[in-house]
């Protein structure tokens, strides 16, 4: 068991834009990739974590599911709170999902950038555990957004390609009077979104990012 180094761009934009290859085989190997994978998430102090974004281009992710979010306050109240938990997804496959919802999408993979994308406001998913058992889950709300961020780095898709526009972009500063927030098309007014929206790079341009 071993924490490792998270991939981030630019610097490892290709391997992490390339689609991983399911799992053939739920054995020792997928085991110690999980286990490295819960490490390394959990030094990161993040919500979820993909199998590419340490080198390995399989179909593995972690999603950390029952946090909720402060645009849920209705649903909360009319669910009994439950504990946090990291679930694994082995080769999950999406069976249907609900018109998006917009909310806050950050990654591990692209420190300093956070941005306001489209994700499902629900979506049901096929997907092995961790001893090979087929499962399927109804993931809501916030346990949505992260799942489908996650099984997006499956595909090669960053957030950066779930952006509608730049404008919902932004730089995240820190300084002595805390953190705040710098649209990303003031610092590189020259970057466009593609077609398909795909970000081009840099992230990086302004000091102490
Ligand atoms: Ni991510």
């Amino acid at each position: 068991m071993a924490e490792r180094t998270i991939l981030t761009l630019p610097k490892h934009e290709k391997l992490l834009r390339t689609p991983s290859k399911p799992v053939a085989r739920v054995g020792q190997r997928t085991a110690r990739l999980i286990e490295d994978l819960e490490e390394t998430l959990a030094a990161a102090g993040g919500i979820g974590l993909a199998a590419p974004q340490i080198g390995v281009l399989e179909r593995v992710a972690l999603v950390t599911i029952g946090l909720g979010d402060d645009d849920e306050e209705e649903e909360a109240a009319a669910t009994p709170p439950r504990e946090p938990e990291v679930i694994v997804l082995i080769n999950p496959e999406i069976l249907d999902e609900e018109e998006g919802v917009r909310g806050y999408d950050g990654c591990l993979s692209i420190p300093g950038l956070q941005g306001y994308t489209e994700r499902p406001r629900r979506m049901r998913v096929r997907a092995l555990d961790r001893s090979g058992e087929s499962v399927e889950y109804l993931f809501e709300g916030y346990d949505a957004r992260v799942a489908a961020h996650e099984i997006d780095h499956l595909e090669g898709i960053l957030f950066l390609d779930r952006l509608a526009t730049l404008e919902d972009l932004y730089y995240i500063v820190e300084d002595e009077e805390g953190v705040g927030f710098l649209p990303y098309t003031e610092v590189h007014p020259e970057v466009e979104l593609g077609d398909p929206p795909r970000l081009a790079l840099p992230t990086r341009g302004i000091a102490g990012l």
